[in-house]
Protein backbone atom coordinates (compact mmCIF):
# COMPACT_ATOMS: atom_id res chain seq x y z
CA UNK A 1 0.00 0.00 0.00
CA UNK A 2 1.17 3.28 -0.79
CA UNK A 3 0.49 6.60 1.44
CA UNK A 4 -0.37 9.97 -0.22
CA UNK A 5 -1.25 13.12 1.43
CA UNK A 6 -3.73 15.41 0.30
CA UNK A 7 -3.48 18.84 1.83
CA UNK A 8 -5.48 22.04 1.67
CA UNK A 9 -3.64 24.23 4.76
CA UNK A 10 -3.72 28.15 4.29
CA UNK A 11 -1.81 28.71 7.35
CA UNK A 12 0.06 25.14 7.55
CA UNK A 13 -2.01 23.63 10.97
CA UNK A 14 -3.66 21.02 8.07
CA UNK A 15 -0.20 20.14 6.67
CA UNK A 16 1.77 19.81 9.98
CA UNK A 17 -1.22 17.28 11.23
CA UNK A 18 -1.16 15.57 7.49
CA UNK A 19 2.25 14.91 7.78
CA UNK A 20 2.89 13.84 11.67
CA UNK A 21 0.03 11.10 10.93
CA UNK A 22 1.35 10.07 7.18
CA UNK A 23 4.96 9.26 9.33
CA UNK A 24 3.61 7.71 11.62
CA UNK A 25 1.68 5.20 9.35
CA UNK A 26 5.40 4.98 6.95
CA UNK A 27 7.37 4.27 10.28
CA UNK A 28 5.85 1.09 10.94
CA UNK A 29 5.82 0.05 6.89
CA UNK A 30 9.45 2.09 6.44
CA UNK A 31 8.39 3.41 3.46
CA UNK A 32 8.24 6.84 1.59
CA UNK A 33 5.05 8.31 1.20
CA UNK A 34 4.07 11.45 -1.59
CA UNK A 35 2.89 14.82 -0.09
CA UNK A 36 1.20 16.64 -2.15
CA UNK A 37 0.25 20.71 -1.63
CA UNK A 38 -3.03 21.71 -2.86
CA UNK A 39 -3.30 25.28 -1.35
CA UNK A 40 -2.14 26.99 -4.42
CA UNK A 41 -3.65 24.53 -7.17
CA UNK A 42 -5.76 22.42 -7.34
CA UNK A 43 -4.61 18.25 -7.91
CA UNK A 44 -5.79 16.09 -10.79
CA UNK A 45 -4.62 12.78 -8.98
CA UNK A 46 -6.43 9.01 -9.38
CA UNK A 47 -5.57 6.50 -6.69
CA UNK A 48 -6.55 2.56 -6.85
CA UNK A 49 -7.14 0.20 -3.69
CA UNK A 50 -3.54 -0.31 -3.75
CA UNK A 51 -3.04 3.24 -2.28
CA UNK A 52 -3.95 4.90 1.10
CA UNK A 53 -4.98 8.50 0.97
CA UNK A 54 -4.64 10.80 3.88
CA UNK A 55 -6.93 14.18 3.23
CA UNK A 56 -6.28 17.01 5.80
CA UNK A 57 -8.17 20.47 5.59
CA UNK A 58 -9.20 23.36 8.03
CA UNK A 59 -12.72 23.30 8.87
CA UNK A 60 -14.49 26.91 8.31
CA UNK A 61 -17.69 27.88 9.47
CA UNK A 62 -18.30 24.12 10.97
CA UNK A 63 -17.75 22.80 7.35
CA UNK A 64 -15.03 21.84 5.09
CA UNK A 65 -13.78 24.69 3.98
CA UNK A 66 -14.90 25.74 0.43
CA UNK A 67 -11.38 26.36 -1.53
CA UNK A 68 -10.53 22.77 -0.39
CA UNK A 69 -13.37 21.07 -1.99
CA UNK A 70 -12.22 23.36 -5.07
CA UNK A 71 -8.68 22.35 -5.05
CA UNK A 72 -9.69 18.61 -4.38
CA UNK A 73 -12.42 17.97 -6.76
CA UNK A 74 -10.68 16.37 -9.76
CA UNK A 75 -8.91 14.03 -7.33
CA UNK A 76 -10.19 10.59 -8.05
CA UNK A 77 -10.24 7.32 -6.22
CA UNK A 78 -11.25 3.65 -7.24
CA UNK A 79 -12.49 2.00 -3.63
CA UNK A 80 -9.36 3.93 -2.03
CA UNK A 81 -9.25 3.86 1.63
CA UNK A 82 -8.85 7.24 2.66
CA UNK A 83 -8.00 8.81 6.43
CA UNK A 84 -9.88 12.31 6.50
CA UNK A 85 -8.87 15.01 8.49
CA UNK A 86 -10.17 18.08 9.55
CA UNK A 87 -8.25 20.88 11.60
CA UNK A 88 -10.11 23.27 13.55
CA UNK A 89 -9.64 26.39 15.51
CA UNK A 90 -10.57 25.16 19.34
CA UNK A 91 -14.41 26.23 18.61
CA UNK A 92 -15.61 23.30 17.24
CA UNK A 93 -15.79 21.32 14.09
CA UNK A 94 -19.72 21.26 13.88
CA UNK A 95 -20.45 18.90 10.55
CA UNK A 96 -16.87 19.35 9.22
CA UNK A 97 -16.00 15.42 9.11
CA UNK A 98 -19.79 14.39 7.77
CA UNK A 99 -19.03 17.08 4.52
CA UNK A 100 -15.59 15.79 3.93
CA UNK A 101 -16.68 12.20 4.33
CA UNK A 102 -19.54 13.21 1.85
CA UNK A 103 -17.30 14.80 -0.26
CA UNK A 104 -14.85 11.86 -0.21
CA UNK A 105 -17.27 8.86 -0.68
CA UNK A 106 -18.55 11.07 -3.95
CA UNK A 107 -15.20 10.95 -5.98
CA UNK A 108 -14.75 7.13 -5.32
CA UNK A 109 -12.90 7.11 -1.67
CA UNK A 110 -13.82 4.65 1.43
CA UNK A 111 -13.06 6.68 4.37
CA UNK A 112 -11.67 4.08 6.82
CA UNK A 113 -10.40 6.16 9.69
CA UNK A 114 -11.14 10.16 10.44
CA UNK A 115 -9.61 12.43 12.58
CA UNK A 116 -10.81 16.11 14.28
CA UNK A 117 -7.29 17.76 15.67
CA UNK A 118 -7.09 21.17 16.26
CA UNK A 119 -4.65 23.60 14.82
CA UNK A 120 -3.91 27.95 15.94
CA UNK A 121 -7.33 29.76 14.88
CA UNK A 122 -6.18 31.67 11.85
CA UNK A 123 -7.79 34.91 13.49
CA UNK A 124 -5.76 34.32 17.00
CA UNK A 125 -3.20 37.22 17.61
CA UNK A 126 -0.96 37.76 20.46
CA UNK A 127 -4.06 40.24 21.75
CA UNK A 128 -6.66 37.28 21.31
CA UNK A 129 -4.95 34.32 21.45
CA UNK A 130 -7.16 30.88 20.19
CA UNK A 131 -5.12 27.71 20.62
CA UNK A 132 -2.06 29.80 19.84
CA UNK A 133 0.98 26.89 18.74
CA UNK A 134 -1.30 24.15 18.12
CA UNK A 135 -0.97 21.87 17.13
CA UNK A 136 1.98 21.23 19.98
CA UNK A 137 4.27 18.27 21.01
CA UNK A 138 1.12 16.82 22.38
CA UNK A 139 -0.92 17.05 19.23
CA UNK A 140 1.75 15.57 16.88
CA UNK A 141 2.50 13.21 18.97
CA UNK A 142 -1.12 12.21 19.12
CA UNK A 143 -1.27 12.32 15.51
CA UNK A 144 1.85 10.28 14.68
CA UNK A 145 0.02 7.16 17.32
CA UNK A 146 -3.04 7.63 14.86
CA UNK A 147 -0.96 7.10 12.04
CA UNK A 148 1.17 3.98 13.89
CA UNK A 149 -2.44 2.36 14.73
CA UNK A 150 -3.76 2.38 11.26
CA UNK A 151 -0.49 0.87 9.91
CA UNK A 152 -0.64 -1.96 12.07
CA UNK A 153 -4.59 -2.43 10.91
CA UNK A 154 -3.20 -2.16 7.39
CA UNK A 155 -0.52 -4.92 8.12
CA UNK A 156 -3.01 -7.52 9.36
CA UNK A 157 -5.49 -6.12 6.85
CA UNK A 158 -8.03 -5.24 8.90
CA UNK A 159 -8.77 -1.53 7.71
CA UNK A 160 -13.08 -1.24 7.38
CA UNK A 161 -15.22 1.62 6.30
CA UNK A 162 -16.08 4.37 9.62
CA UNK A 163 -18.63 7.05 9.60
CA UNK A 164 -16.79 9.91 10.27
CA UNK A 165 -20.31 12.20 10.72
CA UNK A 166 -20.38 9.97 13.82
CA UNK A 167 -17.72 11.80 15.81
CA UNK A 168 -18.16 14.35 17.98
CA UNK A 169 -16.88 17.31 19.37
CA UNK A 170 -15.58 17.55 22.25
CA UNK A 171 -17.94 20.25 23.94
CA UNK A 172 -17.87 23.66 25.06
CA UNK A 173 -19.43 25.10 28.48
CA UNK A 174 -22.78 25.88 27.98
CA UNK A 175 -21.59 29.64 28.93
CA UNK A 176 -19.24 30.08 26.03
CA UNK A 177 -21.79 28.40 23.74
CA UNK A 178 -24.62 30.93 24.43
CA UNK A 179 -21.90 33.75 24.17
CA UNK A 180 -21.15 33.02 21.11
CA UNK A 181 -24.45 32.13 19.35
CA UNK A 182 -25.64 35.64 20.65
CA UNK A 183 -22.69 37.08 19.31
CA UNK A 184 -23.04 35.86 15.85
CA UNK A 185 -27.27 36.36 15.94
CA UNK A 186 -26.35 40.15 16.94
CA UNK A 187 -23.51 40.05 14.24
CA UNK A 188 -25.54 38.84 11.56
CA UNK A 189 -28.43 41.15 12.46
CA UNK A 190 -25.82 44.28 12.00
CA UNK A 191 -24.61 43.22 8.89
CA UNK A 192 -27.76 42.89 7.10
CA UNK A 193 -28.49 46.50 8.09
CA UNK A 194 -25.03 47.67 7.25
CA UNK A 195 -23.00 45.30 5.71
CA UNK A 196 -19.09 45.23 7.07
CA UNK A 197 -16.20 44.09 5.00
CA UNK A 198 -13.23 43.08 6.66
CA UNK A 199 -9.95 42.59 4.52
CA UNK A 200 -6.06 42.14 6.30
CA UNK A 201 -4.49 45.52 6.28
CA UNK A 202 -1.08 46.17 5.28
CA UNK A 203 1.28 48.52 7.57
CA UNK A 204 3.47 50.28 4.82
CA UNK A 205 5.57 51.13 7.46
CA UNK A 206 6.24 48.13 8.12
CA UNK A 207 6.19 46.06 4.77
CA UNK A 208 9.68 45.62 2.96
CA UNK A 209 8.11 44.68 -0.47
CA UNK A 210 10.07 40.84 0.35
CA UNK A 211 6.59 39.23 -1.31
CA UNK A 212 6.37 36.19 1.44
CA UNK A 213 2.83 37.54 1.70
CA UNK A 214 2.05 37.10 -1.96
CA UNK A 215 3.26 34.05 -1.97
CA UNK A 216 1.87 32.47 0.91
CA UNK A 217 -2.00 33.75 -0.74
CA UNK A 218 -3.84 30.73 -1.35
CA UNK A 219 -5.93 32.42 -4.38
CA UNK A 220 -3.24 34.73 -6.15
CA UNK A 221 -5.09 38.19 -4.38
CA UNK A 222 -1.92 40.48 -3.14
CA UNK A 223 0.06 41.90 -5.80
CA UNK A 224 3.97 39.99 -6.03
CA UNK A 225 5.51 42.73 -4.23
CA UNK A 226 2.28 42.20 -1.31
CA UNK A 227 0.92 45.25 -2.86
CA UNK A 228 -2.58 45.88 -3.03
CA UNK A 229 -5.54 43.14 -2.32
CA UNK A 230 -8.23 41.79 -4.63
CA UNK A 231 -11.02 41.82 -2.01
CA UNK A 232 -13.19 39.41 -4.14
CA UNK A 233 -10.48 36.50 -4.12
CA UNK A 234 -9.69 36.99 -0.36
CA UNK A 235 -10.91 34.33 1.41
CA UNK A 236 -9.81 35.67 5.27
CA UNK A 237 -7.89 32.74 5.52
CA UNK A 238 -5.07 34.77 7.40
CA UNK A 239 -1.72 32.75 5.26
CA UNK A 240 -0.50 36.83 4.75
CA UNK A 241 -0.86 37.66 8.30
CA UNK A 242 0.96 34.47 9.54
CA UNK A 243 3.66 34.40 7.06
CA UNK A 244 4.79 38.18 7.17
CA UNK A 245 8.34 38.19 8.72
CA UNK A 246 8.01 42.22 9.36
CA UNK A 247 3.91 42.28 11.02
CA UNK A 248 3.15 44.16 8.53
CA UNK A 249 0.01 42.27 7.76
CA UNK A 250 -3.07 42.37 10.44
CA UNK A 251 -6.86 41.32 10.38
CA UNK A 252 -9.20 42.51 12.49
CA UNK A 253 -12.53 40.61 12.43
CA UNK A 254 -14.62 41.16 15.95
CA UNK A 255 -14.76 36.77 16.30
CA UNK A 256 -10.97 37.35 17.13
CA UNK A 257 -11.76 38.60 20.77
CA UNK A 258 -14.94 36.49 21.21
CA UNK A 259 -13.30 33.16 20.26
CA UNK A 260 -10.40 34.02 22.79
CA UNK A 261 -12.46 34.72 25.69
CA UNK A 262 -14.79 31.50 25.59
CA UNK A 263 -12.85 28.80 23.50
CA UNK A 264 -9.62 29.04 25.74
CA UNK A 265 -10.35 25.47 27.02
CA UNK A 266 -8.04 23.04 25.30
CA UNK A 267 -9.81 20.84 23.04
CA UNK A 268 -8.04 17.46 22.53
CA UNK A 269 -7.67 15.34 18.87
CA UNK A 270 -10.51 12.68 18.62
CA UNK A 271 -10.75 10.25 15.72
CA UNK A 272 -12.31 6.60 14.90
CA UNK A 273 -10.29 3.33 12.95
CA UNK A 274 -12.14 1.11 11.20
C1 LIG B 1 -13.10 31.65 7.48
C2 LIG B 1 -12.69 30.78 8.64
C3 LIG B 1 -13.66 30.04 9.32
C4 LIG B 1 -13.28 29.22 10.40
N1 LIG B 1 -14.25 28.48 11.04
C5 LIG B 1 -13.90 27.72 12.11
C6 LIG B 1 -14.88 26.96 12.80
O1 LIG B 1 -16.05 26.88 12.42
N2 LIG B 1 -14.50 26.28 13.93
C7 LIG B 1 -13.22 26.33 14.40
O2 LIG B 1 -12.96 25.76 15.46
N3 LIG B 1 -12.24 26.98 13.71
C8 LIG B 1 -12.55 27.67 12.58
N4 LIG B 1 -11.57 28.33 11.88
C9 LIG B 1 -10.16 28.15 12.27
C10 LIG B 1 -9.43 27.14 11.37
O3 LIG B 1 -10.19 25.97 11.20
C11 LIG B 1 -8.08 26.74 12.05
O4 LIG B 1 -7.33 27.87 12.34
C12 LIG B 1 -7.25 25.78 11.22
O5 LIG B 1 -6.22 25.33 12.07
C13 LIG B 1 -6.65 26.43 9.98
O6 LIG B 1 -6.03 25.44 9.19
P1 LIG B 1 -4.76 25.71 8.26
O7 LIG B 1 -3.63 26.10 9.19
O8 LIG B 1 -4.50 24.40 7.63
O9 LIG B 1 -5.09 26.82 7.32
C14 LIG B 1 -11.91 29.15 10.81
C15 LIG B 1 -10.95 29.90 10.10
C16 LIG B 1 -11.33 30.71 9.04
C17 LIG B 1 -10.28 31.49 8.29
Amino acid sequence: MKIHSLVFSPTGTSAKIARAIADGILQMKNDAGSFSDATRQPLRDSFGQEDLVVMAAPVYGGRMAPLAKERFRDVKGRHTPCVLVAVYGNRAFENALRDMADFARNRGFVPVAAAAFVGEHSYSSARTPVAAGRPDDSDLKAAGELGMAIARKVQVGSLSPVEPGSLRDEVSSEKSLRNFRNFVEEYQKQRKNAPVQYLPELNPALCNGCGTCAQACPTAAIGAKGQGLEAEKCIRCCACVKVCPSGARSFFTPFASVLAENFNVRKSPVWQIG
